[in-house]
């Protein structure tokens, strides 16, 4: 069977969700114009397969504008000043005549790390402690900074002065409140664990930071100064399918082993998707459970769980729980953020 050739136009046309366009607007213009322009697309297709994601040229631009780029470093400390077919206009024409900016960073990954993912996986591990999960080891896989090892320490719909509150709307009760397991180790697999106290690294995590989201960068940064005060946590640096038996070997038998992802199997190749299942189905009977959020359209060879009810919003991601004896179910739907939740009864 021969493949399909890579569709940048619309690869970045499909980047955005309708909800991220009304509140992205420069963004939305600015990936409407790079769908249209032949030095875009073709910079997306020099991309390793796994990584064409507009948000990789995205990121690029954002890497340029904060390294001090003279054209582009006002344009974006000044976002929200300049209307957005402005906005979209010049950095294309910056793009267009230093390709080379963008192309420079084509060898790294996105590797946006996004606390709000937090919120989805205390709604779950809520669900699962009403249903006896008391004492949890949490395994983060594609932890990039290790942000999602500390669903617990983000103030979830209370102190919002705290840069590190999250806001969800919970469209369905589930999740919504009560106590959540206790999380005793916290191990991170990501095959370029990033660090927060390494300058470069927190300067790409911004980069990958849609700029219109001023909240999220202060985020960043106020997290880079917090996690050294929380407890430890360990980093194995590989690929999930390399390291998860380490993981799993080193949990001591006094809690039960949750295996999350967030928009990382999306990242694998179909073939390592269907690797994956196969792992953490065996593993799962084995006493593990295996939780993920996800877009279903990308993650096609995981083979997730059809749901009757499709996303009460436009581009919703799927949060699927894995339980011994019940193999993968859906729980419902999520913002690819956690800006909101609609968790359910599980459907398989
Ligand atoms: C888009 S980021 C998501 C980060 C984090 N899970 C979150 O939700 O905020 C994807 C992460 O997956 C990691 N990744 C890619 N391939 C991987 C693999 N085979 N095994 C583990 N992690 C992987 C990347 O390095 C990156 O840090």
């Amino acid at each position: 069977m021969s493949e399909r050739p890579f569709d940048a136009e619309s690869a970045y046309r499909r980047s955005i969700s309708r909800e991220d366009r009304v509140t992205h607007p420069r963004y939305a213009a600015l990936i409407d114009t790079l769908a249209t322009s032949e030095t875009a697309r073709q910079l997306l297709g020099e991309a390793p397969a796994e990584q064409r994601n507009p948000m990789l040229v995205l990121a690029a631009l954002h890497y340029a504008a904060l390294e001090g780029d003279s054209v582009l470093a006002p344009l974006y400390a000044n976002i929200m000043d300049t209307p957005p077919d402005d906005f979209a206009r010049e950095v294309r024409n910056r793009l267009e005549r230093a390709p080379q900016l963008v192309r420079d960073q084509l060898s790294r990954s996105t590797q946006t790390n996004e606390p709000g993912r937090s919120a989805v996986l205390v709604g779950v591990l809520r669900a699962l402690q009403a249903r006896g999960v008391d004492d949890v080891h949490l395994i983060d896989i594609g932890t990039s900074m290790g942000f999602n090892l500390y669903p617990e320490y983000y103030p979830i719909n209370e102190n919002e002065d705290d840069p590190l509150a999250i806001n969800v709307e919970y469209l369905n009760p589930l999740g919504s409140e009560g106590a959540m397991a206790n999380i005793h180790q916290r191990i991170g697999i990501d095959p370029n664990p990033l660090d927060p106290s390494d300058f470069n690294d927190v300067r790409w995590l911004e980069a990958c930071l849609w700029p219109e989201a001023p909240e999220r960068i202060a985020r960043l940064h106020a997290l880079v100064t917090r996690i050294p005060t929380w407890p430890s946590a360990t980093r194995l640096a590989g690929t999930a399918l390399e390291f998860i038996d380490t993981a799993l070997d080193s949990c001591s038998s006094d809690a039960t082993p949750v295996v999350f992802h967030s928009w990382v199997a999306a990242y694998f190749s179909p073939e390592d998707q269907a690797r994956w299942r196969a792992c953490m189905l065996e593993r799962v009977e084995r006493g593990a459970i295996w939780v993920y959020l996800e877009h279903p359209d990308y993650v096609r060879a995981l083979a997730p769980p059809p749901d009757a009810l499709a996303s009460p919003r436009s581009g919703g991601s799927q949060v699927v729980v894995a339980l011994a004896g019940e193999g993968a179910s859906s729980w419902g739907w999520a913002h690819a953020h956690g800006r909101w939740m609609a968790l359910s009864e599980a459907k398989r």
